[in-house]
């Protein structure tokens, strides 16, 4: 073959073949996204069998956005890490009307306006995912992981038919685009999966989110190639450019782009329009092919958003409406009692299975004992069950069947099930005394030390935080850091490698943040908030454990029972052994430099409230800058605010202030203000 014809030969497969994954790419996105498909399935199968027949004599030729290369990643010894771009953050969520009205009244209130316009859409429950395009090619995709840091997942998200490799090439395509959106598996096919599991002989999966999480992260993107995922997307997080002036346009340009977004979303003008919404899908459910629990209401305006804001981990300007819990009726088998990391027994009711809303249900919590006598739960009664999304099953009431013969009522045993401890009676809660002998409380408390949110040691899990107390290897927290690999291989289900890994976790959590490492501790009353707050207040550990109770409750979101119960935290010489103990270890907890706890900070205590537009700073902006020096906002002006900041047109705080006589500040005031405290 000459030079010549060669060349030309190339170029022609070069065509060809662009031809190809342009016209497959087309019939994948009215198949996968659009919903109605042009061509036959055979005839796909044939442009695709030619496709992967002209790569395969053309393998130089071959992009790694070819339809060809959905299945295209090698198998991974473990996900590498990806921090987002922004956080994906999480929602807050409302039950009852009540709930949601307040919700709207508030959103009225922050924005000074008569109506806000929301727009709607299902609460897909699935995994929430990352995906970011450059130059219109998916590049790479993760798991929403702790919100900051999550999973790449990008292999097998490749292999996800409805997400697309490639965007459509409009004029309007950004450069860059973050997009967020949800991974789920379709009801039938996770049924489909559970009846083959079940015929093998195999562990089925509770949910299809379980299901859908447990495709999306294996190791082979070969094995979740097989797992018909499917993928929507709901949010333009980051763009290069971004002339979206609400939440609607920015979604709506997704689907401009090629992306698939939710197709049962609708724009309201109030928040009555919101709770037909809500009802229409609560109807519309039970006929979906996919799981919602619920609906997420979003304050549409992104400018109005920007006003808003966020929490930490939530925005203010959206929330999830939830459906109300669906029922089932069962049978109780026994009601059995389990211990909790703080010694409370909690009466646990044992159910013949039942499905309820797609999840078999064989236990659910009698919450405490005074609840039992109330509701007269006894063993062989029926019962009625309810799940409400993630929380744990719930039983509702008792279900009297006429002419039954019933068990006797449930007595409150007088020592603990696990350590034989005497047990005591709090108010409504029994707990057992044995602190410091009992393995269930000591399994819980290191389980939730070692969990996400608190130290977050990989690998130490449940399972074995139970084999470790029960070999005795963990006697109280600190054990945790005499572990050997010796110990770890005497464990079952423990290798070389995973040995390894866990104590090499475990070395890593040795520098945690002060607010980890106190709400790790698991002292009463103090969560991952209040472990904040007093972490940004105190700045070091040792101011922690030296505050009075007097200084504790100066400060704010402090009350007393939390006060009192840090200081009987830090004052019992078991718990100082064992801060001691990890502290030789080489456990070192990270202290807040002095500029950047709140207590030396130059607007240290003071309160602003925000009215009107800044010219200079968005509402987010603005909260940022005061924060920053210690200050803090606050939605209504009373004695206690210290500033109100007047931008154009303000609201009617601008009058609470003045009658209050609070301080008011215009924008030029506003900026002096900070710029002298910086
Ligand atoms: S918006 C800042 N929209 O719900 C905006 N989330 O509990 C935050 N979710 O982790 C998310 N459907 O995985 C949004 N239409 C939807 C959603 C949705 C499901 C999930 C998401 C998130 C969880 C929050």
């Amino acid at each position: 073959m000459d030079l010549f014809s060669s060349h030309s030969e190339h170029e022609k497969a070069e065509s060809r073949l662009q031809e190809l994954r342009k016209q497959i790419r087309h019939h994948d996105y009215l198949y996968y996204v659009q919903s109605r498909p042009e061509i036959s399935d055979a005839e796909y199968d044939r442009l695709f069998k030619e496709l992967q027949e002209l790569e395969g004599q053309h393998p130089n030729q071959i992009t790694p956005d070819s339809p060809t290369q959905r299945v295209g990643g090698a198998s991974l010894d473990q996900f590498s890490k990806v921090k987002h771009d922004r956080a994906l953050l999480s929602l807050d969520s409302v039950l009852d009307v009540e709930d949601v009205l307040a919700f709207d009244a508030r959103m009225r209130r922050e924005l000074e306006v008569e109506q806000v316009e929301y727009s709607v859409e299902p609460k897909f429950d699935g995994l929430s995912i990352e995906l970011v395009y450059e130059n219109g090619i998916f590049v790479r995709g993760s798991t929403r992981g702790d919100g900051v840091t999550g999973e790449d997942v990008t292999s097998n998200l490749r292999t996800i038919r409805s997400l697309p490799l490639h965007l459509q090439q409009v004029s309007s395509l950004p450069t860059r685009i973050v997009v967020r959106g949800e991974v789920y598996l379709p009801l039938p096919d996770f049924q489909e999966l559970n009846r083959r599991l079940t015929e093998r002989g195999e562990a089925t999966f509770a949910n299809p989110r379980n299901m859908a999480s447990g495709s999306l992260r294996q190791l082979d993107p070969r094995l979740t190639a097989k797992r018909p995922l499917v993928v929507t997307c709901y949010d333009l997080m980051v763009s290069s450019s971004d002339p979206f002036a609400s939440h609607w346009e920015a979604v709506s340009s997704l689907a401009t782009w090629g992306l698939p977004i939710p197709t049962l979303r609708q724009l309201c003008s109030s928040i009555a329009e919101v709770m037909v919404f809500h009802q229409d899908m609560i109807e519309k459910r039970e006929g979906l092919s996919y799981e919602i629990d619920g609906i997420v209401v979003k304050v549409n305006n992104r400018s109005y958003q920007d006003r808003l804001g966020e929490k930490s981990r939530s925005p203010r300007w959206a929330t999830a409406y939830k459906f109300p819990p669906r029922k089932e009726l069962t049978k109780v088998q026994d009601i059995v009692v389990s211990v909790g990391r703080t010694g409370a027994l909690t009466p646990v009711a044992l159910l013949d299975p039942v499905e309820v809303g797609g999840v078999t249900i064989s236990r659910a919590t009698l919450h405490n004992i005074e609840e039992v006598a109330r509701k007269d739960v006894r063993v062989g009664d029926t019962v009625k069950v309810e799940r409400a999304g993630d929380v744990i099953p719930d039983i509702v009431e008792r279900v009297p069947i006429p002419g039954e013969h019933r068990g006797e009522p449930f007595t409150v045993p007088t020592h603990c099930p696990v350590c034989e401890s005497s047990v005591v009676q709090e108010g409504p809660i029994y707990y057992c005394t044995g602190q410091t002998v009992c393995t269930a409380q000591l399994k819980g408390g290191i389980e939730h030390f070692a969990s996400k949110g608190a130290l977050n040691i990989e690998g130490l899990g449940k399972k074995t935080v139970a084999q470790l107390v029960d070999e005795k290897f963990v006697r109280d927290y600190s054990d945790i850091y005499w572990l050997t690999k010796e110990q770890l291989l005497q464990l079952e289900g423990f290798a070389d490698k995973s040995a390894t890994q866990l104590l090499a976790a475990i070395e890593q959590s040795k520098a945690p943040s002060l607010e980890r490492f106190l709400f790790g501790l698991g002292i009463h009353h103090v969560g991952s908030h209040v472990a904040k707050v007093l972490a940004s207040h105190f700045g070091a550990l040792e101011n922690v454990i030296a505050a009075t109770e007097e200084e504790l409750l100066q400060v704010h979101e402090i009350g007393s029972e939390t006060a009192h119960s840090v200081v009987t935290f830090f004052a019992e010489p078991r718990n100082m052994a064992v801060l001691n103990q990890m502290k030789e270890l080489g456990v070192q907890v990270e202290t807040i430099s002095s500029d950047d706890h709140v207590n030396s900070k130059p607007l240290a205590g003071k309160i602003f409230v925000l009215t009107g537009g800044l010219d200079g700073y968005s509402r987010q902006d603005a909260k940022q800058r005061i924060e920053r020096l210690g200050g803090r906002v606050t939605s209504s002006v009373s004695k206690k605010t210290h500033y109100v900041v007047a931008g154009t047109d303000p609201g009617s705080k601008l009058d609470d202030a003045k009658k209050l006589g609070v301080e008011i500040l215009n924008e030029e005031k506003f900026t002096a203000l900070l710029e002298q405290e910086e």
